[in-house]
Parts: structure tokens; C-alpha cells; sequence
């Protein structure tokens, strides 16, 4: 059992009454009950604490060596408070910055935190879900030795390396309909999964929709991150694994990087389409205006391919698997899971993640 402390930093106290457009009708005990219910799910037990004191949060953070992580939402001290940036760096253990509102799509002010880069992760703009992920972050973290690589000077362009027993690697592609405010946090559950089956990963991170990205810039990064995810994951070739929004890219680039197998996982080809979410047509509207990631305009991959998606999918409805399998002309082998939904195969319990576990185990 894990030891988190929650922190939640000035003018918290008044979430449900402040701004509920922005910050959601949920109060303070609400979320803080939300949060210690989440820890106990993901195996954490959580104490939480709110302070409008500057000193206060400092002298928490401070006195957290007895904790294995700490969950911070340091409110409008974000983006002005080099006493609290320095009082995290001061302390050895992992410190997951989180933000119920979107801070990039806001004020100009509120873009600048003074604190991601000493902080191991920050998630914003998931309302009090965040919080969650936050959890889940620091468990993943615990439960597998991880080191960040490097691959390009902005802030995204990393990716997460799991060593596995040498035998296979994978590269994983997060979705998040190509918005900033989802990132390769999503897809760890695959990679710890993976790591207890011997597969090494590569979890990459690159530029999206708030943070530089667009179908150039971020199919540029999908293909740079994979270059160098294989040289380190290599040989053989890796396995690439892509989820939602994750999944066109990985066919996009694979031609060029030479893989051993793909995954698409619930992929979304063709945002227009009916029944894709509204979000994310409207981001796919943004990301990629002339459709240039859809399936049937990229050559067939040169590997096994295989197609999974959940018939209970109400995000990205399963057609877009079948019309993608139709498209790559029966080179891919094609699973629609009865019963789960769009983010289910994230669960390593799921039969969606059990089929493509299994797959990867039987590849040559
Ligand atoms: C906040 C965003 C900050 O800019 C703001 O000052 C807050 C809350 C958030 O959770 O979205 O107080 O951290």
C-alpha cells in the first residue's frame, strides 16, 4: 500500500462555490472524499490537506519523507511560487502536479507553472479526474523501475523506458483525440502490464493540440520518438501499440522505422464519421483537415497487423476498426470485443487487453 500525501493549495477550499463553470460544482470534502476512494481502489492510502498558506504547503512537502508520493494542486502558487518549486526539488520523493481546468487554453498568465519541470508528471484540464490519474501515476511509477528519455528540446518530446527480459519491446502511442490535456499516463497500465510479461517498453510522448502539435509537427515527433524508442528497445524490432488517437499515427510511421508487429486499439481513422464524440470530431477537425491519417491513404503495413476494438465502444464506434481492416485489404486480423467500451482495453483485467497480450505471445 502506497502512501500519498494530497496537497490542494490556495482558494481550493472554495471549489462548488468558485467559478463552477470552470472548476465544476464538486466541493472541497467531496473531491478530498473522491480522492481518499480512488487511492484505496489503486492501492494508496491517502491523506489529504488544504492550506491558503504558502508556508504551510512549503512545511508539508518538507515534512513528506515518510510518504511514497505527493499529489499537488498548488492553486495560483503554480505559476508564481519559486519557494514551493524549490521545496519540491529540496525532497526525494515522486511529486505529481495536477490541475482541475484546462491552464494552457486560459489566461496567458496561467500557462507559465514554475513547478512541472521539478515535478515527475503534471496533468491538467480532467476535471477532478485528474486526481486520479495523478494516483494511478505514482502506483504505476512504484510497481516498475521507468527512465525518461529524451528525443527533442520541447517538453514533450520524451518517452518512458520499462526494461522487459530482452526477448521483445513495444512502443506505445496514447490516444486522447490528439488534445494536450491527455497524455502517455493513459497508456502506463499497458506498459506495466507488459513489463511483468518480459516485454520492454517505450511509452512516447509527443507534441499535441495546446502543446505545438498538428498532423506535421505531431506525426514528425511519432516518428522520431520511434526511431529512438527502437534503438533502445532493440533488437528485435518493436511492437507498436497504439490506442485511440495513438493508433493512426503508428501505421503513419511505421513504414518509414521498420516494426515487427502493430497494434490499433480502438482507433479512430476517420473523426467526421458518424458517431465519433463530439470533442474529438472537432478536434480531428483541427489536428488533420485533409485527412491525411486515414487509413485507406496510408500503404499497407509491411508486419501482422491486428485491429481490436470494443462493440460497446460509444466514443469511437467499432465501425472505424471494420472500415480500417477493410482498407488494409485483409492483411489485418480483425477482434471486436462484446461488451467493452472505449477505455476498458486500458484495464490489464479486460478481454481486449487479454486478446492483444495474447497476440503479442504468439508473433514469431
Ligand atoms: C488551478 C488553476 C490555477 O491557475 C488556479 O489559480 C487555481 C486552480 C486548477 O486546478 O485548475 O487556483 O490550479
Amino acid at each position: 500500500m502506497l502512501r500519498v500525501l494530497c496537497l490542494n493549495g490556495p482558494n481550493l477550499d472554495m471549489l462548488g462555490r468558485r467559478e463552477p463553470g470552470v472548476y465544476g460544482s464538486l466541493t472541497l470534502p467531496e473531491l478530498e472524499e473522491r480522492v481518499r476512494r480512488w487511492g484505496a481502489d489503486s492501492g494508496c492510502e491517502v491523506e489529504c490537506l488544504q492550506s491558503n498558506r504558502e508556508s504551510e504547503l512549503i512545511e508539508a512537502i518538507h515534512g513528506a519523507a515518510d510518504f511514497d508520493g505527493v499529489v499537488i494542486n498548488p492553486g495560483a502558487l503554480t505559476h508564481t511560487s519559486f519557494a514551493l518549486r524549490d521545496a519540491v526539488a529540496a525532497v526525494d520523493i515522486p511529486v505529481v502536479e495536477v490541475h482541475i481546468s484546462n491552464v494552457r487554453s486560459r489566461d496567458r498568465w496561467r500557462r507559465r507553472s514554475v513547478l512541472s519541470d521539478v515535478a515527475v508528471h503534471t496533468i491538467f484540464g480532467r476535471g477532478p479526474d485528474g486526481y486520479r490519474a495523478a494516483l494511478r501515476h505514482l502506483v504505476n511509477r512504484a510497481s516498475c523501475p521507468v527512465e525518461t528519455r529524451r528525443y527533442g528540446p520541447h517538453p514533450d518530446q520524451v518517452f518512458d523506458l520499462r526494461p522487459g527480459s530482452g526477448r521483445r519491446g513495444a512502443a506505445l502511442v496514447h490516444g486522447g483525440f490528439w488534445l494536450d490535456t491527455w497524455g502517455r499516463d493513459t497508456t502506463e497500465s499497458w506498459a506495466v502490464d507488459l513489463h511483468r510479461r518480459g516485454v520492454a517498453t517505450a511509452n512516447l510522448e509527443y507534441r499535441r493540440l495546446g502543446s505545438g502539435g498538428g498532423v506535421v509537427p505531431t506525426l514528425a515527433d511519432v516518428a522520431e520518438a520511434l526511431a529512438a524508442a527502437s534503438d533502445a528497445l532493440s533488437p528485435p524490432p518493436p511492437i507498436v501499440i497504439g490506442h485511440s488517437a495513438g493508433a493512426p499515427p503508428a501505421p503513419a510511421v511505421a513504414a518509414r522505422a521498420g516494426i515487427g508487429g502493430l497494434v490499433l486499439v480502438s482507433g479512430v481513422y476517420d473523426p467526421a464519421a458518424p458517431g465519433v464524440d463530439e470533442v474529438g470530431a472537432a478536434a480531428g477537425r483541427r489536428f488533420d483537415p485533409d485527412a491525411a491519417t486515414r487509413l485507406d491513404r496510408l500503404a499497407p503495413p509491411d508486419c501482422p497487423v491486428l485491429l481490436i476494438h470494443g462493440a460497446e465502444d460509444r466514443v469511437v464506434p467499432p465501425a472505424q476498426s471494420e472500415a480500417a481492416a477493410a482498407a488494409l485489404g485483409g492483411v489485418a486480423e480483425l477482434a471486436i470485443v462484446p461488451g467493452e467500451g472505449h477505455f476498458d482495453v486500458l484495464k490489464p483485467a479486460s478481454e481486449s487487453w487479454r486478446k492483444v497480450a495474447d497476440w503479442l505471445e504468439r508473433l514469431p
